[in-house]
């Protein structure tokens, strides 16, 4: 294994540089950029994440917002909420944490958000910009993953193959349209896919985001190939504690990748700092000053 993709490094220089415009943006034109994040019900992981997100906002110099509302709450009190911040000029970015409970329409939710808010990127025009290939918010978990594979091949990524296994609208959808833009020649693989390990096997590149501990091991990776494993799962270890494992058997792929995002440490750290990169943008949109560029992919 030559390479451990050190997401979490990477995640703390690109969240440096959005303290950094954060800092000119308070110095030259008298903005704070600000963040409202929406959680319904007492789902113990998403109150974690929505925790990290509020920390690190305020860590980077920006207005930081949190919404927690009953597993109860109703459709029309959700929309009042969300109608309230799309029209408040201190917030620039608003994030509705999924999943909601069953009894609110996910699609509804989402598509009541001003599209320029829409730090998530899944606002309905925010997807068709990004497919279309034009100025989208695009989302944060496959945004961090093509910044970690862009600084790996210096900027270029033309021509490789790659397969994103996951058809999520959070994450395999995006990131295929993403690794499109870049014209990589790609392959969107999922549960039904014939054969899963004979497509992995082709690719420069697999996305793994599936959601199944330690699906994919090495005899599934040509050798040298880059992986990103997107998984987030809490399993049982021998001492009976739990841990957080990827989508990726990460000792098996690491004899043969060339180069491998750990979990903890890869990918997850990335998602936060490229929702602040997401708010810091659709700061400076909202107020006429054009895209930062360093935080730009
Ligand atoms: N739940 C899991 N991932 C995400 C995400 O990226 N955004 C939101 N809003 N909810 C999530």
């Amino acid at each position: 294994m030559q390479n451990i993709i050190d997401g979490k490094a990477f995640a703390t220089e690109l969240k440096e540089k959005v303290a950094a415009y954060v800092k000119t943006l308070k110095l030259d034109h008298d903005i704070t950029p600000g963040l409202a994040v929406v959680i319904v019900g007492d789902d113990p992981a998403s109150h974690v994440y929505v925790r990290s997100k509020g920390k690190q906002t305020i860590e980077v110099g920006m207005k930081s917002v949190e919404h927690r509302l009953e597993v109860d709450t109703t459709e029309k009190h959700l929309l009042e909420l969300i109608k309230s911040l799309n029209s408040d000029n201190t917030i620039h970015g608003i994030l509705v944490q999924l999943p909601l409970p069953d009894h609110l329409n996910e699609d509804l939710i989402i598509n009541s958000i001003n599209p320029s808010k829409d730090v998530d990127g899944f606002h309905i025009s925010n997807v068709g910009l990004l497919a279309t290939g034009q100025k989208a918010m695009v989302p944060c978990t496959p945004l961090g993953c093509l910044k970690l594979l862009l600084n790996y091949y210096d900027g270029n990524l033309s021509g490789l193959t790659a397969v994103v296994v996951g058809r999520s609208n959070i994450v395999g959808k995006p990131m295929a349209q993403l690794l499109l833009s870049k014209s990589c020649t790609v392959t969107i693989a999922h549960s039904r896919t014939k054969n899963l390990k004979d497509v992995t096997a082709q690719a420069d590149i697999v996305v793994a985001a599936v959601g199944r501990p330690g699906m994919i091991s090495g005899d599934w990776i040509k050798k040298g190939a880059t992986v990103i494993d997107v998984g987030i799962n809490r399993v049982q270890s021998e001492d009976g504690k739990s841990k957080i494992v990827g989508d990726v058997d990460f000792l098996s792929v690491s004899e043969v990748a060339g180069a491998l995002t750990p979990v903890p440490g890869g990918v997850g750290p990335m998602t936060i700092s490229c929702l602040l990169a997401n708010t810091a943008i659709a700061c400076a949109r909202i107020n006429g000053l054009g895209d930062p560029d360093k935080l730009a992919y």
